[in-house]
C-alpha cells in the first residue's frame, strides 16, 4: 500500500512511528523496501558518500535528479523524498521553484526536502502556493558546513520552535529536524500536527532517518554521535572483495562453472576456419 503524507499525518495521531532511509541507488532502495522501511530519502549526502566531496554542497542538481528517479524505480509504494541540493536552490526563488517541480514531475518524488540555508520563508510559501509538497530541514544543516548540535540553550531552542511554527503556518507538509536537542525536537513534534522527522534529534519525533552507510557500518572514522551502526557490512564487503581478488590472482576464479561454452561441434568448425 502506498505510503502517503496524509497517511503519515493520520498515523501521527495514534503515535505510530515511521522509518526513513537516506540512500542513493536503485539496489539499496530495493533492499530498504524489502526491509520494511516506510520512506526513502535521496539525500544530498550522496555528495560525500557517492562522489567523495568533503561537503554536501558540490553535488549537482542533475546528479540528484538522476538518483532520485532511480529510487522511484525501486519502489512505487514508499514515500519518496527528494533532497534539494545547494546547487538547485542558490540562484533565487524562481530557479528553486523550477528545480523543485522537476523532482516531482521528472523523478516522481512525493515531497521535496530543502535545507533552510539559501531559501527563506518567502520561497517556502511560493513552493506551497505552487502545489509542491515541501519538507523544510532545520537544526544542523550540513549545507552550512557546521555540525554543532542545535537548540542546546533556551534562547536557540525557543527560536527553533518559533521557526518550526512559522514554517507550519506557511503550509509545509512535513519537517526534518537534524542534530537538535531532544527536548526541543520533542516540543516541535508535539506542537505540530504534521509528521516531524528526527535526524539525530532524539526519539520523540514521528519518524527517524539515518544515512544507509551508517546503518550498514560502511564507514570508519568520525561519525556523528547519533549515527548508530546496525551492521558491519563494510568489513563483510572487504572480506568478499578480497576473496574475489585473491582467487583471480591465484587463477582459481573464474572456473569452468562460471564460463560460457560454444555449441556442440562449433569449436571443431572454428579450428578449421582459423587455420
Ligand atoms: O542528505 C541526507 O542524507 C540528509 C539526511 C541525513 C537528513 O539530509
Amino acid at each position: 500500500m502506498k505510503v502517503t503524507i496524509s497517511k503519515l499525518q493520520e498515523a501521527k495521531k495514534y503515535g505510530k512511528k515511521f522509518s526513513v532511509v537516506s540512500c542513493y541507488d536503485y539496489t539499496s532502495a530495493i533492499l530498504s523496501a524489502a526491509a520494511g522501511v516506510d520512506v526513502l530519502l535521496a539525500g544530498d549526502s550522496a555528495s560525500q558518500f557517492m562522489l567523495g566531496f568533503n561537503n554536501t554542497t558540490d553535488v549537482s542538481l542533475e546528479y540528484m535528479i538522476a538518483i532520485t528517479a532511480g529510487l522511484r524505480k525501486a519502489s512505487s509504494e514508499l514515500l519518496l523524498v527528494a533532497d534539494m541540493p545547494y546547487n538547485g536552490c542558490c540562484n533565487g526563488k524562481d530557479e528553486t521553484l523550477k528545480n523543485a517541480q522537476r523532482f516531482i514531475t521528472e523523478c516522481g518524488a512525493d515531497i521535496v526536502k530543502i535545507e533552510m540555508v539559501e531559501v527563506n520563508l518567502d520561497t517556502i510559501k511560493a513552493m506551497v502556493d505552487a502545489g509542491i509538497p515541501v519538507m523544510p530541514h532545520i537544526g544542523i544543516r550540513p549545507q552550512t558546513g557546521k555540525y554543532k548540535a542545535e537548540g542546546t540553550t533556551a534562547e536557540v531552542g525557543a527560536e527553533l520552535i518559533r521557526f518550526a511554527e512559522e514554517l507550519y503556518n506557511a503550509g509545509v507538509q512535513m519537517l526534518l529536524v537534524e542534530g537538535t536537542a531532544r527536548e526541543v525536537a520533542k516540543i516541535i513534534s508535539e506542537q505540530l500536527p504534521i509528521p516531524v522527522i528526527s535526524c539525530g534529534s532524539g526519539p520523540d519525533c514521528d519518524g527517524q532517518v539515518l544515512v544507509l552507510p551508517d546503518i550498514l557500518g560502511l564507514r570508519d572514522g568520525q561519525i556523528p554521535k547519533f549515527a548508530k551502526r546496525f551492521g558491519n557490512i563494510g568489513s563483510a564487503m572487504v572480506d568478499a572483495i578480497s576473496s574475489y581478488s585473491n582467487q583471480v590472482k591465484q587463477g582459481v576464479f573464474p572456473d569452468d562453472e562460471h564460463s560460457y561454452h560454444m555449441k556442440s561441434g562449433e569449436y571443431e568448425k572454428l579450428e578449421k576456419m582459423i587455420k
